[in-house]
């Protein structure tokens, strides 16, 4: 998945200061490997790259290591991260459903970031408001009974909120140019 603009430097910067502060010996791989991900929210190749060189430890190491615990993430979150609760009680009424709806309305499967990140789309166990079910978690927001029409309002008022958005940017961005 392509680095956003300004992402490479992020990267570079964090990284960079996360390996400043670690032994950078190899059993310190997993707490770099985990700090790395608490502030860039994922684990993107290029920081595995650097990581490798700053550890010593070959870039297959790093990357069999960040793969094999479930704890660390490849793929970049979304701006907008949508948890679909598979519990018992959720997926007794159709939790499967919900999460297939938004599957084929975002076009990717569960575990995935749509292209553009703008979502990204996981699988979580019960979040403990079972009397909602099927209950699916829209960026901190919970959101009871979610129905494959449902499914659709929530993408709506997603994109008109990103549509907004965008308008304010290019606005401020069109402010500054005639300044
Ligand atoms: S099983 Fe989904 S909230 Fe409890």
């Amino acid at each position: 998945m392509q680095l956003k603009e300004g992402e490479k430097e992020q990267i570079l910067s964090c990284v960079k200061d996360v390996l400043n502060k670690s032994s950078k010996k190899r059993e310190d791989l997993i707490p770099i490997l985990q700090k790395v991900q608490a502030k860039l929210g994922y684990l993107p190749a290029l920081a595995m790259e650097i990581i490798s060189e700053g550890t010593g430890v070959s870039g297959a190491d790093v990357y069999g290591l960040a793969t094999f615990y479930n704890q660390f993430r490849l793929i970049p979150p979304g701006d907008h991260q949508i948890k679909v609760c598979l519990g018992t009680a959720c997926y007794m009424v159709g939790g499967d459903i919900t999460l297939e709806s938004f599957e084929r309305r975002m076009e990717i499967k569960e575990g995935e970031t749509t292209s553009d990140r703008r979502y990204s789309l996981e699988r979580v166990a019960c979040v403990g408001c079972c009397t909602m079910a099927p209950v699916v978690v829209v960026d901190d927001e919970v959101e009871g009974k979610v129905t494959p029409t449902r499914v659709d309002g929530i993408m709506l008022a997603l994109k008109n909120g990103n549509d907004q958005t965008k308008d304010k940017q290019d606005q401020e961005q069109e402010d500054g140019e005639q300044q």
